[in-house]
């Protein structure tokens, strides 16, 4: 069986004067399913997610989305694809259900009016169907937003950031609506600075940094890239340099010291290590344990291990980073 990408991308890059934003992104996202570009401030997630939905023209590099290529085929990519970004797009000064028939009218959508009433309503938005969108809480002008871009069903969604800033109740409507997405077949490309999220609706998560991506695979892939995460605590602040020492050596990642809750924790890449191993050698080597624990890692984790210590791959091609050969 072969698979089909709904975005595919090649080497993507963009400037914006002095910034290389993009520096080659390559991407490709499988049809019908969720994919999570998780990235810390900057990293170029608003710009990729422009760059495929035709707001901005690359520098270099080529993509096509729902198999049309993203220059030369923009206005077919157009019709295909849906897109929520950071900023607002609704209509502030019409209501919820004016918004959304609004864009059913410019998109020529046949059942308009069932549409509107059915994204309302799927959204929880009966509260804000007759209410102007401006007087609307965040977390419902979001889901609003989110319901205009789906009112003509397209094949492949774009999400910029869908749940920064929302309580957890309008974020867990996102995640429903986008899993409910998913299950009828949509493609769906969503940035996120937060690791649960890309943890609990992506089949595959691309790391991106500084303008590429660093790494991609499915969350448990990426885990396991990473191991697991060593921690103790010990009861005498002097021991902390010895525990340290130790969890290097068994960890093989430098740790991280916290004076003031006497704790030295690590990312292990070592996924032999066990527990009792860990309190083994601690013991050994003197040290006076209050606890020690060794947890699967989150994506914070695996963020750190994965684009921290790899600059060296930057633009030398010389590559360091150890983790690198096991994604290559
Ligand atoms: N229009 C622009 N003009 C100049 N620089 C820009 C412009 N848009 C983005 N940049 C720069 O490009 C880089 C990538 O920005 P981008 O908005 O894509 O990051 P991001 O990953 O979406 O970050 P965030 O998590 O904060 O949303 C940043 O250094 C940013 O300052
Ligand atoms: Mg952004």
């Amino acid at each position: 069986m072969t698979t089909t990408y709904a975005v595919l991308s090649e080497g993507l890059e963009k400037r914006f004067g002095a910034v290389h934003a993009l520096r080659g992104l390559d991407l490709a996202v499988a049809e019908g399913t969720v994919c999570g570009l998780l990235g810390p401030n900057g990293a170029g997630k608003t710009t990729a997610v422009r760059l495929l939905t035709t707001l901005l023209r690359p520098d270099a590099g080529s993509a096509r989305i729902a198999g049309h290529d993203l220059v030369r085929e923009a206005a077919a990519v157009r019709r295909r694809i849906g897109v929520t970004g950071q900023s607002a797009s609704v209509d502030g000064d019409l209501t919820g259900r004016q918004n959304l028939r609004l864009f059913a009218r410019l998109h020529r959508v046949r059942d308009a009016s069932a549409r509107t009433d059915d994204l309302l309503d799927r959204f929880g938005l009966a509260e804000a169907a007759d209410r102007p969108a401006s007087t609307l809480s965040g977390g419902m002008r979001r889901r609003l937003d989110l319901a205009a871009s789906l009112v003509r069903r397209p094949d492949v969604l774009f999400l910029d950031e869908p749940t920064t800033g929302l309580d957890p109740a309008s974020r867990n409507r996102i995640w429903d609506a986008v899993r409910a997405l998913k299950a009828e077949g949509t493609t769906v490309l969503l940035t996120t600075q937060y690791l649960e999220e890309a943890d609990r609706l992506a089949d595959d998560i691309a790391l991106v940094d500084r303008g590429r991506v660093a790494h991609t695979g499915s969350p448990a892939e990426l885990k396991a890239l990473v191991g697991s995460y060593a921690e103790a605590v010990v009861t005498d602040a002097d021991a902390l340099a010895r525990a340290a020492g130790v969890l290097d050596r068994l960890t093989g990642t430098e740790p991280a010291l916290d004076h003031d809750r006497r704790t030295v924790g690590a990312v292990s890449t070592d996924q032999t290590l066990t527990l009792p191993r860990l309190v083994r050698e601690l013991d050994a080597a003197g040290v006076p344990l209050a606890d020690a624990s060794l947890r699967p890692p989150t994506l914070d984790d695996v963020f750190l291990r994965l684009t921290d210590d790899d600059t060296g791959d930057d633009d030398t091609g010389d590559n360091t980073g150890d983790s690198k050969e096991l994604v290559a």
